[in-house]
């Protein structure tokens, strides 16, 4: 099918490069001239894996193009609407790009279209899509209007866009049904060129769930907005265990357990970021506002998680006593590991705070240092995580990134000023630390000092002070 794409961010790409993949001819149209002209050239806005291989497959076998909207409207039987909703200071999510595509495929479109949302927008976004296409329509367009969430996470969206658990689809007539199953049936049946697992064993076939306009587009912010009350939710629990001398990690795996609950999104840390969760939960708060149902109980997920850095960052103070001075080592910067995204990081909230109190930071992120760069602009960047630990008073864990997990740490030890680390994301079993000769404070956990060495573990670091110490533990 020849399909449209507008809107080339992390939605919109993945999709783009996706449908391209299970064989669709793509258009895909960014009115950023920068972000387009790096596309066209083979260049790559973003990072996620797999995307940029796909990107280039696609292109080569001549099935996916870049250009302008005008242009993409032109092209396809189906536009996919990817632009952004970013949220207003009042919590509502902001319509105006979706908006403004509605009136350029009314203005220029012809004959007839199936229109997308696949942007997460309000339930009654199509239907004022729906009313507005046909308001302006100039050049003799019908359309139809589906809706049709994206439930992709950023750093393996490429996987889960191939493999979904779900594909569902809002329409209001049968037509627009039939076309959104054209479009996915490859995905449905399993039957494309996996770019990712080659030779794979074919995977289980995803559900398609084909529900009215509003239904699909609440499945989108109900949904995300039920992780995020999962995350606040074992957030406080790890606060409880803090006070009460239990162990958070036990805790989940024993919820998790129960089927009914679910082992995911139970791992608690220093809150929720990127753009989907703060602004979906935000956005769906508003709505049942706007609708008079009292939906209080989001409002308190988001007060969780607004604490969740300040509670961070009373940790570093009870470790450190006074921060004004002392030189800290942040590893990752990114809302979570496998994506360069910075946006609502709870990185940068805590960064801001600790510069405002006067600690010297020295960060390092495997692929999110660019761009820190224009929101934290007073800090060093680093390019390994033993050079951010350099003379440091405290290593602090930010984002859970694989490279943190595997150290070497004779290496790190003699790095560091003191041996301290400060996890906001429990990536480490406190036994590991206190055997490497480190303090730890973790979330939710009774945390260990450092064992002292065993005649054969004996630290080689004698250049720094943290090394003697370590050594004169040993001796
Ligand atoms: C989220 C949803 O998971 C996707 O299904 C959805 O399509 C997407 O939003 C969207 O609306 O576009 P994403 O924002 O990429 O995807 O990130 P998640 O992997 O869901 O993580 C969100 C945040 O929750 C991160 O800051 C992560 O660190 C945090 N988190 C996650 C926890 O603190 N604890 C957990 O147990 C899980």
């Amino acid at each position: 099918m020849k399909l449209s794409v507008i809107g080339a961010g992390y939605v919109g790409l993945t999709t783009a490069a996706c449908l391209a993949q299970i064989g669709h001819e793509v258009f895909c149209s960014e009115s950023d001239s920068e972000k387009l002209a790096k596309l066209q050239s083979g260049g790559m806005p973003l990072f996620e894996p797999h995307l940029e291989d796909v990107i280039k497959t696609v292109r080569q076998a001549g099935r996916l193009f870049f250009g302008s909207t005008e242009e993409a409207i032109a092209w396809g039987d189906a536009i996919f609407i990817c632009v952004g909703t970013p949220p207003l200071a009042n919590g509502d999510a902001d319509l105006s790009a979706i908006e403004g595509v509605a009136r350029a495929i009314a203005k220029r479109g012809s004959g007839y279209r199936l229109v997308i949302e696949k942007s997460t927008v309000p339930v009654q976004t199509g239907a004022q899509l729906r009313k507005h296409l046909s308001l302006h329509s100039t050049n003799g367009l019908t359309c139809d209007v589906a809706s049709n969430p994206e439930f992709l996470r950023e750093g393996t969206s490429v996987e889960d866009f191939l493999h979904p658990d779900r594909i569902v689809i809002g329409v209001d007539s049968s037509r627009a049904a039939d076309l959104m199953h054209e479009i996915y049936e490859p995905i449905v049946k399993q039957e494309f060129t996996c770019p990712i697992h080659a030779g794979c064993p074919k995977r289980k076939e995803p559900v398609f769930l084909v529900t009215d306009t509003g239904s699909a587009e609440l499945i989108k912010h109900a949904s995300n907005s039920f992780l995020a009350m999962k995350i606040s939710f074992i957030n406080m629990v790890a606060n409880l265990c803090e006070a009460v001398g239990a162990d958070v990690t036990k805790v989940a795996e024993g919820m998790g357990l129960d089927p009914r609950i679910g082992p995911a999104f139970l791992n608690p840390g220093i809150g929720f970021g990127g753009f989907c969760f703060p602004k979906d939960v935000q956005a769906f708060i508003r709505i049942a506002e706007k609708s008079r149902c009292d939906f209080s109980l989001l409002k308190e997920v988001e007060k969780i998680n607004q604490r969740r850095v300040e509670y961070f960052l009373e940790k570093i103070a009870k470790e450190l006593w006074v921060i004004r001075g002392k030189k800290i080592a942040i590893w990752g910067l990114a809302f979570k590991p496998n994506t360069d995204d910075v946006r609502f990081a709870p990185a940068i909230a805590l960064v801001k705070s600790l510069v405002g109190e006067g600690a010297q930071v020295r960060a390092y992120d495997p692929e999110a240092m660019e761009k820190a760069k224009s929101m934290l602009p007073n800090i060093t960047y680093c390019s390994n995580p033993y050079d951010a630990a350099e003379g440091a008073d405290a290593i602090v864990i930010v984002t859970e990134w694989d490279e943190f997990r595997v150290l070497d740490w004779k290496r790190l030890l003699s790095t560091v000023e003191h041996p301290l680390i400060i996890d906001g994301r429990n990536v480490f079993a406190p036994e590991e630390i206190s055997r490497n000769g480190f303090r730890y404070a973790s979330i939710g956990r009774i945390d260990s000092a450092p064992c002292q060495p065993t005649v054969g573990e004996t630290i080689d670091s004698s250049s720094s002070s943290a090394g003697n110490r370590a050594q004169e533990a040993s001796v």
